[in-house]
């Protein structure tokens, strides 16, 4: 195919990142790194110059491969041994499409052990999307949901229990934890109830990769008592984007679970996966380790200073003791810094454009509520410049100063579910209006990203409310619905009509 060949002098992708990368932002996202190459010095020496001779192929001898005529292990063995060791996993596995592989495998691996499996139903649509491609039911255990900050918490063991009873025979009983915001679940008692069931407890940690790394962060899942943990490393542990583990547990199932998992990532791990992301999941690990300890305390204190200073200002509320306060929350990773910007008169979604537009500050999420900042689990932050920022942004609405006149979009009940997911994925199906659409069945996962919570399944009835919390989400600043057949989701697809 011939196209103009003034088209192709244009690398229009490296020349936006080329340009991005030099214009000082204040990342306050993911990956963790946050762009500190003072703070992250081993990351930065895998790629600089030597970009293209880091990026080897697969089976290299004496990198992926025992140097020739050597017994082995290989380094990479090594270097996911001693991951193993880092997390306190019976085995680990890398990554390289991130927490969302880890997802897609759990599920293909649980379907060897059984048709069906209960999990929280506000997990990541990696969940749902793995549990469609390996044909396997889902019984749901629904979070607690503060609707105003349109934040989804855990699920309690008296929750899991109960639905664990009601479906006899799952392969598992799989929660997530922490919350997109930071709040952390009860594993152990969670762990505790899935093992009077007879059955694994698997954790999607995307969140919470740093977790265990220092006293004052919060208990990781492993430790905590569950099976198979999901991780998403680039996250806040310091790792490249898109590299991930998957880590066992020493728990009852390692044995039942580890032949599965093995097979299910033979089938979802690319043939081809990248040095450089592998590399950095090594590095990552030595340096959790090796000067973790300090560092994160160093994070830590930057976080809770942001806090403080939004106390003492006084205009932003903190939802962090409301959140504390659900039945389903034991702890909050203080790295994980949540403002209702919304009590201050600035919804969320409008919080994160004026911080962008003002002051170059990347936040990693806003709901209509809140904006979620986070700081990397070795990062620094200058927190008087990030609060300076928040007060400066001008009200939308005077109005909105006082909290109780805010009309904040509501997080919807998700609609009662009338098919199994999968079937419905694969039913026959029709685009309709999205107001044809109330009433109807969907056969898609549409979720406001982030945070990734479908909030409506395949199987799920639409409800007039979920259409209207996704397209007020798809027109606020940076709103995007995942899964919608159009941008602004005025259509959906739902089940043919017979
Ligand atoms: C709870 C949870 N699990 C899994 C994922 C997927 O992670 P990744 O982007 O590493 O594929 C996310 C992404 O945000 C998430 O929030």
């Amino acid at each position: 195919m011939s196209a103009p060949a003034d088209r192709h002098d244009r690398a229009p992708y490296a020349a936006a990142l080329h340009l991005n990368a030099g214009q000082g932002w204040t990342r306050l996202g993911v990956p963790g790194h946050q762009d500190q190459p003072a703070n992250y010095p081993s990351l930065t020496a895998l790629a600089g110059p030597r970009l293209l001779a880091m990026d080897i192929p697969m089976f290299t001898e004496g990198v992926d491969l025992a140097p020739a005529g050597e017994p082995g292990p290989s380094p990479l063995q090594e270097a996911l041994d001693l991951a193993a060791d880092a997390w306190g996993a019976k085995r680990t596995w890398f990554l390289t499409n991130g927490a969302s592989q880890g997802n897609h495998a759990a599920c293909l691996a649980l379907r060897a052990l059984s048709g069906h499996a209960v999990v929280q139903r506000s997990v990541h649509t990696s969940v749902i999307d793995g549990a469609i491609l390996a044909g396997m039911r889902l019984e749901f255990v629904h979070p607690n949901v503060d609707v105003n900050l349109g934040i989804a918490h855990g699920v309690t063991p008296a929750a899991l229990d109960e639905v664990l009873t009601m479906y006899p025979g799952a392969a598992a009983a799989y929660v997530v934890t922490p919350s997109y915001f930071g709040a952390v679940g009860d594993v152990r008692a969670l762990a505790g109830v899935a093992h009077r069931h007879g059955v694994p407890l698997v954790v999607d940690e995307a969140w919470g990769s740093h977790f265990g790394f220092h006293p004052d962060l919060p208990a990781s899942a492993l430790a905590s008592g569950a099976d198979l943990v999901i991780s998403s490393t680039h996250k806040l542990a310091g790792s490249l984007s898109q590299s991930a583990m998957l880590h066992l547990g020493y728990g009852p199932f390692a044995d039942l679970l580890e032949a599965p998992i093995t097979r299910a990532l033979t089938a979802l791990q690319s043939t081809s996966p990248s040095a450089l992301l592998l590399s950095s999941l090594d590095v990552a690990r030595r340096d959790l380790c090796l000067l973790g300890h300090q560092r994160i305390r160093a994070s830590i204190d930057d976080a809770d200073l942001v806090r403080a200073l939004i106390a003492e200002g006084g205009r932003f509320t903190d939802p962090g003791p409301a959140m504390l306060a659900s039945p389903d929350v034991i702890a909050l990773d203080p790295l994980h810094i949540v403002v209702d910007t919304g009590s201050g008169g600035v919804p969320g979604f409008q919080a994160r454009r004026l911080l962008e537009a003002s002051s170059r500050i990347h936040v990693e999420m806003a709901t209509d509520s809140v904006i979620v900042a986070i700081v990397g689990a070795g990062s620094r932050v200058d927190a008087h410049y990030i609060v300076n920022a928040l007060h400066s942004m001008p009200a939308a609405d005077e109005n909105m100063h006082r909290a109780k006149d805010r009309q904040p979009i509501a997080l919807p009940q998700t609609g009662p579910r009338a098919r199994d997911v999968r079937d419905a994925y694969f039913a026959p199906a029709e685009k309709v209006p999205a107001t044809q659409a109330v009433g109807r069945i969907s056969v898609d996962t549409l979720a406001a990203y982030p945070p990734g919570v479908a909030n409506i399944l395949p199987g799920e009835v639409v409800t007039a409310q979920v259409v209207e919390f996704l397209q007020a989400t798809a027109q606020a600043p940076y709103g995007w619905v995942r899964g919608a057949v159009d941008p602004s989701v005025a259509h959906l697809r739902v089940l043919l009509e017979q």
